[in-house]
């Protein structure tokens, strides 16, 4: 019985992929034996192993133990590898975010976190998420210690010209949330892109992280619009961090099903959408994932339900699929 990276792949896409939680793989066997299913998810992320603040804690000291576990993963499975993230205003360590800056000074900060961190990667990651979530959610930039030093997004296609330089073999992505309803948000995201592109600046993709809600997931249609402004430009998109939750729990059985036809939609929308390369979900057990932990009272966002039981949206994805 095939399964979703192979029928995505059947559809046309290079991938369907998952999120790779870092404790849950090595102490859940049966979430590590289905992360590891590559007739499942052909591609992993690893969720927070890669980040600031997991690969350069201390300024200078680079750790890749938590980043390594999903690249070892990958490479044990026959899986491929998304690298996520070098640039983010979160899950950054305060010696970088609480810090006065001069331009120069956070250049050469940036510079050594990015080419250290993508040196050791290197030849490993399909795609690399070199700005994470620059706009905010008011469609103006995101405030970060970037934007202030800089005075502005010039550290944007700088981030990008670093990563190339690191490892000219990746693809190199922008990826945000909120870019699905087309709104404000969507708007400056594109504007980025063009930023990015008028600066001489290397991009190659776009991310839909796709954090969604049941019953408010735009329509397949609108999906495809929204995702079809960036390859436009030239870039690829891919959705890279989807999960759809219920806005309420416990949700009603019908929610369940609505939660099915959403998960059509957006990987639906996908499909429709030439240079939309790959679905990456943000977990698959409702057993772990960080919807709770956020969204207080909110949760089951996800393709299996807590028992690791395939659960409606599972089958929504593959029939659609
Ligand atoms: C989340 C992780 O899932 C959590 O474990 C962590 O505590 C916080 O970050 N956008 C992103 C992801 O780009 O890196 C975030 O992941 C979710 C939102």
């Amino acid at each position: 019985s095939a399964v979703l990276n192979d029928l995505a792949v059947r559809a046309g896409l290079k991938y369907f992929g998952t999120a790779l939680g870092e404790s849950a793989v090595s102490s859940d066997a049966t979430y590590a034996s289905i992360v590891s299913d590559n007739t499942e998810f052909g591609q992993l992320v690893p969720e927070n192993g890669m980040k600031w603040e997991s690969t350069e804690r201390t300024q200078g000291v680079f750790t890749f133990a938590s980043g390594d576990i999903s690249a070892n993963q990958a490479k044990k499975n026959g899986q491929g590898l998304r690298c996520h993230t070098l640039v983010w205003h979160s899950q950054l360590p305060s010696w970088v975010s609480s810090a006065t800056w001069t331009v120069d000074a956070l250049t050469a900060v940036m510079e050594a976190h990015i080419t250290n961190v993508m040196g050791h990667y290197k030849g490993q990651c399909y795609s690399w998420d070199v700005v994470n979530e620059a706009v905010g959610d008011d469609g103006n930039w995101r405030s970060s210690v970037f934007l202030t030093t800089f005075n502005g997004t010039d550290y944007i296609p700088l981030a990008f010209n670093l990563a190339k330089a690191a490892d000219p073999d990746t693809k190199l992505y922008f990826n945000d949330y909120n870019l699905e309803y087309n709104g404000a948000k969507t708007d400056r995201a594109v504007e980025l892109v063009k930023l990015v592109q008028a600066a001489g600046a290397p991009i190659d993709g776009v991310g839909f992280q796709g954090h969604l809600i049941v019953g408010s997931t735009p329509g397949r249609s609108s999906i495809a619009t929204a995702l079809q402004r960036f390859t436009a430009l030239g870039v690829e998109v891919a959705f890279t961090e989807l999960d759809i939750r219920h806005g309420s729990l416990p949700a009603p059985a019908s929610a369940y099903v609505t939660q099915g036809d959403d998960y059509a939609n957006v990987v639906g929308g996908c499909l429709d959408t030439p240079n939309c390369i790959g679905v990456t979900v943000w977990g698959f057990t409702d057993k772990y994932s960080w919807i709770p932990g956020t969204f207080s009272g909110q949760g089951d966002a996800l393709l299996y339900d807590a028992d690791f039981n395939r659960k409606a949206a599972w089958t929504s994805v593959s029939s659609v699929l």
